[in-house]
This record gives structure tokens, C-alpha cells and sequence, in this order.
């Protein structure tokens, strides 16, 4: 651990919660991780205190103006006891490329890494084991300065807190439904799309309260400007394989980047598999259903992992995916992806970093 950061212990340590009922970030461990940034000091007095609310002036800058930026990762431990974390360094080169765009200070990567090691495995007890469930890691920044002018803030706060999780959708694996979305957008081009700013997540709830009104799922996005081109699902980025290719949408300036995504990209391409990162319209997967073509469509991210698509609804008119059945590439790479993870499979790729 990193001799500079300080440890206040709690004295009303938690109960843990009944691993079997354990959902998606509704329960969180003792502890947390709080660092301050302030102007002509940089990011400082990183330590570890009791899990618990924060205190925050009305007047602070992220209350008005979301200067915000968020995390996600997770921790897994493996059947020989040993705490794992999935590509950590890939979070921290996306931090700071999301707190450029907010004109947020960037962090060095190994501040980041140690912190988020440091809470990991003060808090390792309460990892869940088992399928499907891990530690979710939330690192995130506000901007806490006391100011209502709008211009970029001079005093932050950094926060990593940690929650034991089962699956991230009620039915794990089984494929989800999806509202092909063509009245609102998520991102355009030149706003903040590509960077995990929480700004961006808000504007998605409407979307996705329509989706769920119908007996839906989750939102399939289309590009912003023509309303045309598949971008992501959710929370998450899309895949579709289409006559054996398998498709994602180019990493432009409008979608997030990933890393379950790189890592599918990485391992699909090692197995073989014909692999594009390129545009695609909805009309183009409407049209390959229609045709059979259309052999499986997924959605990757820290917290779905995988989760096969069964259905599509758009403009009124639904198709269905692989029967409605999770496909033979969905489950290969949840396979693989969560066998590297939990240490169940060899890390060939060298992937996880060992805490
Ligand atoms: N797209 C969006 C909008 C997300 O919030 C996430 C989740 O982090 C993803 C994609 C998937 O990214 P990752 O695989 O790095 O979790
Ligand atoms: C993640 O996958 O880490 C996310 O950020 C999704 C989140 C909205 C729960």
C-alpha cells in the first residue's frame, strides 16, 4: 500500500449481505477512498475513513454545473483466494481522458491504480464469490469548489467506494430486450460521448423509463444526428454479428470506449473470428433478419459483462434475435471474459493485475 495514504477504521463495522440477494449497487463496504485536489497543491491527503455521506456547500460547482466524472471497474476473487482486478490501467488512461474534457486535473495513473488498490484490499472480505458476482469498484471526481461562476473548478474530490454485486440485470445471462430508440439522443458529435462524465447518463432516463413502459429492457441508441447509425445499448457497447461478421460501431467521439468491448475485439480476433469496427445502420440489421442473416447481437460493459440481445423493437415493428436464445459468440466470450476474471481460465492475454 502507499505509505501516504492514512487509515481511520470504523468502529460499526457492517453486516454482509445474503450473497444470494446481493442485485446490482445496493449494498456498500465499510470503507472508502477520499483525496482532495486543490489548486497549486494537486491531488493530496489521499486515506481511507468509514464508509459514509459527504458534506458538500449548496454552492459547490458539481451541484450546478456536473462537473462530474465516474469509474467503473471490479474486483474478483479467485477459488485460491486471491483478489484480482480486470485491465485497472485501462480505467485510469479513461479517467483522465474524461477529466480532460471537463477541464478536471488529471491524476497520475499510479496514484489512481495504488488508491484503488489500497481501498480493494483493505475491504478484500467483502468480495462475493461465486457465479457471477464480484466487487464493483465506483472511482469517482466532483467538483467541490464553493463557486457559482461558471468556469473550470480549482478544488476537487476523488472517491473510490466499493459494492457487492450479483448481475446487473435481473436475468443474468438470459438475452434482454431492446427499444431501438428515434426520438432522443444520447450524445453528438463534439459533446461529451466519448468521455464518462455522469451529465451524460442523465439525459438517458426518459429513454429508458419509454423502454421499460413497453415491457422492455434497455434503449438501443442511434447516432444523433441522422438518427441512423447503431451506437450503444445502455450503458454499454453494441455488437452484432451479421452473416459471420462480427460488427461494432467505430469508437469516434460519440460512444464510450470500452474496455470489455477492446477486450471482445482482442479475443475475437485471436479465435479467428471476422472482425469490424465500422458503422451500422439499423436498417442494415433490420434487413439481415429479415434475410436470416442476423445471427446474434450482444451488449458488453464492467457491469453487464456480456448480455445477449433476444429482441428489437423500432418504429412499432420488432424482430427477434437467435430465437430469443443466447448465441454460440455471446457465450464463448462471457466464458472466456469471466473465466480470465475470476482466475478460473489462464490469463493469456495478461489482463488481470493481482492486488
Ligand atoms: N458505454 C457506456 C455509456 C457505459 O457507461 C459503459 C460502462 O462503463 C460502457 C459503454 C462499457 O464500458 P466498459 O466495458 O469499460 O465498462
Ligand atoms: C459500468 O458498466 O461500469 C457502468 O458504468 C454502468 C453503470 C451505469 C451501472
Amino acid at each position: 500500500m502507499n505509505d501516504n495514504f492514512t487509515i481511520h477504521k470504523t468502529d460499526k463495522p457492517k453486516e454482509k449481505p445474503d450473497q444470494n440477494s446481493l442485485g446490482f449497487g445496493k449494498y456498500f463496504s465499510d470503507h472508502m477512498f477520499v483525496m482532495e485536489y486543490t489548486k497549486g497543491k494537486g491531488w493530496h491527503d489521499g486515506k481511507i475513513v468509514p464508509y459514509g455521506p459527504i458534506s458538500l456547500d449548496p454552492a459547490a460547482a458539481v451541484l450546478h454545473y456536473a462537473i462530474e466524472m465516474f469509474e467503473g471497474m471490479k474486483a474478483y476473487k479467485t477459488k485460491d483466494g486471491r483478489t484480482l482486478l480486470f485491465r485497472p490501467e485501462m480505467n485510469a488512461k479513461r479517467l483522465n481522458i474524461t477529466c480532460d474534457r471537463l477541464c478536471i486535473p488529471e491524476m497520475d495513473e499510479k496514484l489512481f491504480l495504488d488508491a484503488v488498490k489500497a481501498i480493494v484490499d483493505f475491504e478484500k472480505d467483502w468480495i462475493p464469490q461465486g457465479e457471477g458476482r464480484s466487487l464493483y469498484i465506483r472511482p469517482f471526481i466532483i467538483a467541490d469548489e464553493v463557486f457559482v461562476g461558471l468556469r473550470p473548478a480549482e478544488h476537487f474530490t476523488f472517491i473510490v467506494f466499493l459494492s457487492p454485486v450479483g448481475s446487473y440485470y435481473a436475468g443474468g445471462l438470459s438475452p434482454t430486450k431492446l427499444l431501438v430508440e428515434d426520438e432522443y439522443i444520447r450524445a453528438a458529435p463534439g459533446g461529451t460521448g466519448y468521455a464518462k462524465v455522469g451529465g451524460n447518463y442523465a439525459g438517458t432516463l426518459k429513454a429508458q423509463q419509454k423502454a421499460i413502459g413497453m415491457g422492455l429492457d434497455q434503449v438501443l441508441w442511434l447516432d444523433g444526428v441522422e438518427k441512423k447509425y447503431v451506437e450503444e445499448i445502455g450503458a454499454s457497447n453494441a455488437f452484432f454479428v451479421i452473416d459471420g461478421e462480427v460488427v461494432t460501431p467505430p469508437a469516434g467521439g460519440t460512444i464510450l470506449k470500452g474496455i470489455t468491448r477492446d477486450s471482445c475485439l482482442q479475443l475475437l480476433k485471436k479465435w479467428g473470428y471476422k472482425v469490424s469496427e465500422r458503422k451500422v445502420s439499423i436498417e442494415e440489421i433490420f434487413n439481415a433478419c429479415e434475410s436470416g442473416k442476423l445471427d446474434e447481437a450482444f451488449a458488453t460493459g464492467t457491469a453487464a459483462v456480456i448480455s445477449p440481445v433476444g429482441e428489437l423493437t423500432w418504429k412499432g415493428k420488432k424482430i427477434a434475435i437467435n430465437g430469443g436464445k443466447t448465441g454460440a459468440i455471446s457465450q464463448r466470450l462471457y466464458d472466456e471474459l469471466y473465466g480470465i476474471q475470476t482466475g478460473e481460465l489462464e490469463d493469456s492475454m495478461g489482463w488481470t493485475v493481482e492486488v
